[in-house]
């Protein structure tokens, strides 16, 4: 028989997995949230009858509880319930936050209960979007040992892609995702502000690059970094560089930091796809450390 879960915090996470979690046979006992209603609401789409405002009132018999509250609430939810004595003993306590390790739930181990983290590596708008991307996203886990292997089955009950990484690699784990996500859309902004420069409208700019950004990404996808490297600097086309960086002083002095910190790292993917020769790669950096 599959364990009893609890769900505390039943927004898109928490409702998404305490539906897709029980269709895979999982006894959800109850779900809690901070306002009543939203709790009903999460109680229907799962098909389950306990709801409730008071987390300890649903968790204290449950094997895994999923904390799925905003992130800066995990904490003062985890200690509330342990206050309540609301864990029982060799309970899994589980929260989704790429930001955190388990380390944020430590207060549940005063009850022996272990605590986990378990972060689906996917933007969910909605539940309904959640209930369908959840199966085949990579799900990143770590947390105490016991707490191991009942995590491992829950990703593999999700149809998720198991990845495992250490408590303290969370932080740079979660600016990776910042990273390839968040500063993808700052790169595009950036390309927007240069056409923009020249009397481009955003819309017509944005038309224009995304064929050019997605082709970037298949290439990436195709053949990966460093080979997907094109353009001036992979040519070392010193010159083109130059001109660039002159225009933007002049137009939009403002972007300047930012070209140059990119090039100076691009100079290196370069080095790395063996198209520059040390003697232009270094002439590349110091334009672009000027
Ligand atoms: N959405 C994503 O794309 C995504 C992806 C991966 C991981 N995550 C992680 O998943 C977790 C949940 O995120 P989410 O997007 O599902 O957030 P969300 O949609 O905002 O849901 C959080 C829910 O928690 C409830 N809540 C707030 N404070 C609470 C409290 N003190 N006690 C109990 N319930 C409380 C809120 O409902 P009421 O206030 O109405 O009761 C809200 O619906 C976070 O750790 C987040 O980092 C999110």
């Amino acid at each position: 028989m599959k364990p009893s879960l609890a769900i505390v915090g039943c927004g898109t996470v928490g409702t998404a997995m305490g539906k897709l979690l029980s269709d895979a046979g999982y006894r959800v006992m109850g779900v809690v949230s901070r306002r009543l209603e939203t709790a009903r609401k999460a109680a229907r789409t799962i098909g389950v009858s306990t709801y409730s405002t008071n987390p300890w009132e649903v968790t204290k018999e449950a094997d895994i509880i999923f904390i799925t509250t905003p992130d800066k609430a995990i904490t003062p939810t985890c200690e509330a319930i342990v206050n309540h004595k609301g864990f029982k003993k060799g309970a899994v306590v589980i929260h989704c936050s790429g930001a955190h390790s388990s380390d944020i739930l430590s207060s549940a181990r005063r009850l022996e209960a272990y605590v986990a983290s378990l972060h689906p590596l996917q933007s969910f708008a909605s539940v309904d979007q959640a209930l369908k991307i959840v199966h085949g996203s990579v799900c990143t886990i770590e947390g105490d040992e016991p707490a191991l292997h009942v995590v491992r089955q829950l990703v593999s009950d999700l149809g998720g892609i198991l990845v495992e990484i250490s408590p303290k690699g969370k932080t740079l784990y979660h600016a990776a995702a910042v990273t390839a996500s968040n500063y993808l859309v700052t790169l595009i902004d950036m390309a927007l502000q240069l056409n923009g420069a020249i009397g481009i409208a955003r819309e017509t700019s944005f038309k224009a690059l995304f064929p050019l950004i997605k082709g970037t990404l298949k290439n990436i996808e195709a053949i990966g970094i460093p080979a997907a490297l094109t353009g001036p600097i992979a040519r070392g086309d010193i010159d083109t560089v130059t001109d660039h960086l002159n225009a933007i002083k002049k137009d939009v002095p403002e972007l300047i930091p930012l070209y140059k910190t990119l090039g100076l790292f691009t100079v290196n993917i370069a080095v790395a796809k063996g198209t520059l020769s040390p003697e232009i790669a270094h002439k590349m950096a110091l334009l672009f450390k000027e």
